[in-house]
């Protein structure tokens, strides 16, 4: 099997945090793939080359007053002069999807920054892909990387109604790999069935709502540990450890500055508040954009982002959410 385009097993998913492209791209097209989902490609205004990505990952778009979004890309990762994203209109929506629908038209532009990567594919035999809704745009590349690389793999791909799911004419190239559940004719995913057994040479990656990534994990409690790598639209309720501390010292070792950080504040908020600079996104812990290494002390990871061996490794952190768990942390800032 080839492993272009895979991350080999353990690596660390970490993107540059020294460095990250922004620029404004053209909306070269728009388009209406399903109810409710646009697709924009966004290319380069002067058909310059993008940064390259793999699959699984995202980019922010900026949209307005501080108004920023993560949209997975979904288009082709060796078309190096386009990037497609996939945008559902949420009917709960904050701002973001309902900006990108009214207000992103071709012919404009939109500031974007990335890519970056937190859901990277790791080499494998056997992948199951499972995907509700929107959930579906970081499975594309994936797919068509576990593919080309000869890898066996399913998609079982769940939504609302067959209308509503997204992409389904590219996927039914496929053939019988990937099975379509739309719930008002056929009822959701059968995870029971889908997850029943439990195989160490299998990874699973699912996107989707909440409920669905729940269920999968209760679903996959059987599996081996880090057989399952999840991708949430938004932060996951995280409980404090019993050894959490309410206060404790961060030293930003390379800018010589040392902050307390009180029960009411983040690491991120007291490190902005000392007039440091550290990439932030979503501030919630969902986004991997505030990530920094840890030089010193142990992590109280609250993010729903790093996986179990990550968080273990205590390596890295996400400074908008975590905190720590020795009185002093120091980090890489
Ligand atoms: S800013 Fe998104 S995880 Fe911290």
């Amino acid at each position: 099997m080839s492993i272009d385009n895979l991350a080999p097993k353990h690596k660390s998913t970490l993107h540059d945090r020294e460095w990250e492209w922004e620029g404004d791209l053209l909306i070269k097209s728009r388009e209406l793939v399903s109810e409710g989902v646009v697709v924009l490609t966004l290319t380069d205004p002067a058909g310059a080359g993008l940064p390259e990505w793999s699959p699984g990952a995202h980019i922010d778009l900026l949209l307005s007053d501080g108004l920023i979004r993560q949209y997975s890309l979904c288009g082709d990762i060796h078309d190096r002069r386009s990037y497609r994203i996939g945008v559902l209109l949420d009917p709960g929506s904050r701002g973001g999807s309902q900006f990108v629908h009214d207000k992103l038209q071709a012919g404009g532009t939109v500031r974007v920054r990335g890519p970056r990567n937190h859901f990277r594919l790791i080499e494998a035999p056997e992948y199951l892909f499972i995907a509700g809704g929107i959930g579906i745009t970081p499975m594309l590349p994936m797919i068509a990387a576990a593919q080309a690389a000869g890898a066996n793999w399913r998609l079982f791909y769940g939504g609302r109604t067959r209308d509503s799911m997204a992409f389904r004419d590219e996927l039914s190239v496929y053939g019988d790999r990937v099975s379509i559940f739309p719930q008002d004719e056929v009822g959701r995913i059968p995870l029971i069935s889908v997850l029943s057994e439990a195989r160490d040479d299998v990874l699973l990656y699912v996107c989707g709502p909440e409920p669905l990534l729940d269920a999968v994990e209760t679903g996959a409690a059987h599996w081996p540990a880090d057989s399952l790598h999840t991708e949430r639209f938004a932060a996951k309720p995280v409980d404090a450890p019993a050894d959490a501390l309410e206060s404790f010292e961060v030293v930003c070792q390379r800018s010589g500055i040392s902050l307390s950080v009180g029960p009411d504040q983040s690491i991120l908020h007291a490190v902005e508040k000392a007039g440091l600079k550290v990439l932030a996104s979503c501030r919630a812990g969902v986004c991997g954009t505030c990530e920094v290494d840890i030089l010193e002390g142990k992590a109280d990871h609250r993010d729903t982002v790093l996986s179990r061996a990550e968080r273990e490794s205590n390596e890295f952190m996400l400074v908008c959410c975590s905190r720590s768990l020795s009185p002093k942390l120091v980090l890489d800032i």
